[in-house]
């Protein structure tokens, strides 16, 4: 059977812990797209994991999986590896073939193309990783995969046709000197060299064929989304988006598994309750523009840490977005929730939640298609009365009846709205701090 993840907001709503929580379960976990722009933090016999690429399950003794859908930095990639061996776990990671590779070009692309948009207020805050432009060369045509750096010959083709193309936009487009990222033989050295560790440590697979017969074998899957919908690329805030498919769809070409297949298991959708945002654009709950809201924003910042997992930078924070969960739950088709940071609002008096917008006038309760219509959505607030702060660990233990009442009204408004049961409720950091109503596996 298999249980997909999907973050059903902006990225950050706690999907580690929850995939985590079902990891033991699971015998593999599969991420179906994104790459190193992704940061999840794992705990594990009381030692403390970052991890941005290796799939979370890798460290309790699960097969990790990137998928075609992902794109991989193998620096980053081996660099993880090599430091968790180092500390003693022998992680099984294995790659798609068809998974794009993100080079040091892409990196480097990145980062200027961001600066350029930065007048025009069109930069989407990115993590820098070279996300971006390493799927757009993926769609043109002109990317790497991970299995031609399996083959010398391929892999030097490859360079020899997309590398002075990317000189020539840093050097005749941006006006900047070229690097060693623009180096073809550093680079094929570098690679190639890659290749030869994936192909020795037998780390890479036909994804689609790997899962499916182990899922046909009777193994249990998780398929874990990065990010979340209001970032994915067709149906996020663009251009303030990542450059994927974070939605549940992305599960099925992210790792050639069939739609049919993924929606016979569950499908779990992870949402915070409240908002945070690492990038720009605009974010009609954002609490923000008087001094109330700017405390407010300054408590749950600190109270949740919310300071980006990958790049340390402080986040936006707002109210819940419902017109925001409606549009994902449509776009995913969830048969759960887990609803994470419940204990982050303890102590406040009240608590508020975007129930719908008015735009031109009219009341609308769901996401209008472009982010400027988006900016122009007034929330319209429900109002609900504070929960104290609780022993969440014994709260945990207890299960849901121990969650305080209003909390749980709060909960069960979620619930109500988006007609989808609520399977976890996320109390703290750890996976131990959930109260888990039911469990998918
Ligand atoms: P990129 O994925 O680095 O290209 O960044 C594009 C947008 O997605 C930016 O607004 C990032 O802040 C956002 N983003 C990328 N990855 C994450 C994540 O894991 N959590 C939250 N936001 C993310």
């Amino acid at each position: 059977m298999t249980v997909t993840i999907v973050g059903s907001q902006l990225g950050d709503e706690g999907k580690g812990g929850i995939v985590d929580l079902y990891g033991d379960a699971a015998d593999i976990v599969v991420r179906y797209q994104g790459g190193d722009n992704a940061g999840h933090t794992v705990v594990y016999d009381d030692e403390k994991y970052k991890l941005s690429l290796v799939p979370s399950g890798a460290i309790r003794g699960k097969v990790g999986v990137l998928g075609n859908g992902c794109v991989v930095n193998p620096r980053t990639l081996f660099d993880e590896i090599d430091d968790l061996r180092e500390r003693g776990l022998d992680p099984d990671v294995r790659v798609a073939e068809r998974a794009h590779a993100i080079l040091p070009y892409h990196r480097r692309l990145d980062g200027i193309e961001e600066e350029a948009k930065a007048d025009s207020d069109l930069d989407a805050g990115t993590t820098g990783r070279g996300i971006g432009p390493t799927y757009e060369d993926k769609v043109g045509r002109r990317g790497i995969r991970i299995g031609d750096l399996l083959d010398p010959d391929v892999l030097r083709d490859r360079l020899e046709y997309v590398v002075p193309q990317k000189r020539a936009i840093v050097e005749d487009v941006y006006e900047l000197e070229a690097g060693e990222e623009l180096d073809i033989d550093a680079l094929f050295e570098e690679f190639s060299e890659f290749g030869r560790r994936l192909r020795e440590e037998e780390m890479t697979i036909n994804a689609g064929e790997f899962v499916s017969d182990r899922i046909a074998a009777g193994d249990n899957v998780v398929f874990e989304g990065a990010q979340g919908t209001s970032i994915d690329i067709d149906h996020g805030i663009y251009p303030y988006v990542t450059s994927s498919n974070p939605t549940a769809g992305g599960a099925c070409t992210g790792t050639g598994i069939a739609p049919t297949t993924v929606g016979q298991g569950e499908i779990v959708g992870i949402v915070k309750a409240y908002l945070s945002r690492v990038g720009t654009g605009p974010l009609p709950t954002e609490l923000e523009g008087d001094e109330e809201s700017e405390d407010l924003a300054h408590y749950i910042r600190e109270e949740g840490g919310e300071y980006g997992t990958v790049t340390g930078r402080p986040r936006r924070v707002g109210w819940l977005d419902m017109p925001m969960l409606r549009h994902a739950t449509r776009a995913s088709g969830f048969t759960g929730l887990a609803v994470n940071h419940v204990d982050v609002l303890a102590g406040l008096d009240e608590v508020k939640v975007g129930h719908s917008y008015t735009l031109d006038g009219e009341e609308t309760f769901t996401m209008p298609p472009t982010t400027e219509r988006w900016g122009e959505c007034e929330p319209n607030y429900r109002t609900f009365d504070g929960w104290t702060d609780a022993n969440w660990d014994l709260v945990a233990d207890e299960g849901y009846d121990a969650i305080p009442a209003n909390a749980r009204e709060y909960l069960e408004y979620v619930s109500d709205e988006l007609d989808t049961p609520i399977y976890a409720v996320g109390v703290g950091p750890n996976r131990e701090q959930t109260a888990v109503l039911e469990h998918p596996f």
